[in-house]
């Protein structure tokens, strides 16, 4: 069997550390493996428009916006398809039957669904197409024959719906469709990135992202002025490593090296946090190292994506032609569905039978 990657973002901003750290670096190393058959990339424009629906242009600037940070974060459309998810309307399709294999209470315990309501104030006029977009994402995912889908650990409860709907189709209508695994980032503190304010996650409405396109001096300010353990007043204070956000972007961004190169008084992190707990170790200290850590791990980063910006044209064909292969494999998926439900009426003449 074909091992085949499908995953995406949806297309509401650019793309932060968070999304690094929790899927993008991932991908790229899953890319790169040379383990995939095929890889498919895709901007969710569609299911972005599900709780965007009266800002469309907001999704329509982010397109160009999350295809660069792709590339800067080294996805390479010779190896992965990039593409536009509303490009590709089988997907459309397959959800509306996928949707005739899902109750309503079903979706309504979906802890995420839940939580995006809450989030939203959506509570007394949750739309439909908001409502309903875990099954499209079961649609994304079938359509493509996805075996394996890289994402944050937010995403769990999106993957076991979908293979509830694999499972009840293929019950159904006979084996049909493939069931996906997730694939979870392997370091655990890279599963969710607090915002710089300490808060659980970022988010653009909080205002407390790193962004991939962010310039050195901003991440400086940035890190400098990061949350950290607010009871660790005096250097001389111990001070508090578990939550404490500056620690879990070094666990999520640190590697030796870094150690050797800014901070060759400490064998590695794990001494730098035993001191930082013992106190005597000072939080600007622990941030300008973070700082520096920040500085090498995004620079290629943000040249990357400089020199895919002066090349909009190349990246608007990358996506154009990433839709079109899509679209093929979608096609060739939908009608393997239609055939099974047995409503391929013009393809045979069983109906005449
Ligand atoms: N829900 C994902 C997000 O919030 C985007 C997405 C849409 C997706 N369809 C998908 C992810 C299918 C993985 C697989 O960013």
């Amino acid at each position: 069997m074909k091992e085949i990657i499908l995953t995406g973002d949806r297309p509401t901003g650019r793309l932060h550390v968070g999304h690094y750290v929790g899927s993008l670096k991932e991908r790229v190393k899953l890319q790169n493996s040379g383990r995939y058959d095929e890889i498919y990339i895709m901007i969710a424009d569609a299911q972005a428009l599900t709780d965007n629906a009266e800002h469309p242009e907001k999704v329509r600037q982010n397109i160009m916006q999350v295809a660069l940070d792709y590339l800067a974060c080294g996805l390479d459309p010779e190896k992965s398809t990039l593409f536009i998810q509303s490009a590709v309307p089988e997907l459309t399709e397959l959800t509306f039957y996928y949707m005739n294999l899902v109750t309503v209470s079903r979706v309504q315990r979906n802890p995420t669904v839940k939580a995006e309501i809450q989030m939203r104030n959506f509570e007394a006029s949750i739309p439909v197409g908001f409502f309903c977009y875990p099954i499209s994402q079961a649609a994304d995912i079938t359509a493509f024959r996805a075996t394996a889908v890289p994402v944050g650990e937010d995403q769990l409860p999106m993957l076991e719906q979908c293979k509830e709907i694999v499972h009840k189709f293929n019950s159904v209508y006979g084996e049909t469709l493939t069931d996906p695994k997730i694939v979870l980032p392997e370091n655990a503190s890279c599963l969710r990135l607090p915002g710089i304010d300490g808060k659980a996650k970022m988010s653009k409405s909080l205002g407390n992202c790193i962004y991939l396109s962010e310039e050195p001096e901003e991440i400086r300010a940035k890190v400098m002025s990061m949350f950290t353990d607010p009871n660790h007043l005096r250097v001389s204070d111990p001070g508090k490593v578990e939550g404490n956000p500056v620690f879990i972007y070094l666990e999520a961004f640190s590697r030796p090296e870094h150690f050797a190169e800014f901070l060759p008084e400490y064998s590695g992190l794990e001494e730098l946090e035993d001191h930082y707990r013992r106190g005597g170790l000072g939080d600007v200290k622990v941030k300008k190292f973070l700082n520096q850590v920040l500085q090498v791990e995004l620079e290629p980063i943000r040249e990357r994506r400089k020199y895919w910006e002066q090349r909009l044209p190349e990246v608007y064909e990358i996506l154009r032609e990433g839709s079109r292969t899509a679209r093929e494999k979608a096609s060739q998926t939908l009608q393997d569905v239609r055939h099974a439900m047995r409503i391929d009426y013009f393809e045979n003449d069983n109906l005449l039978k």
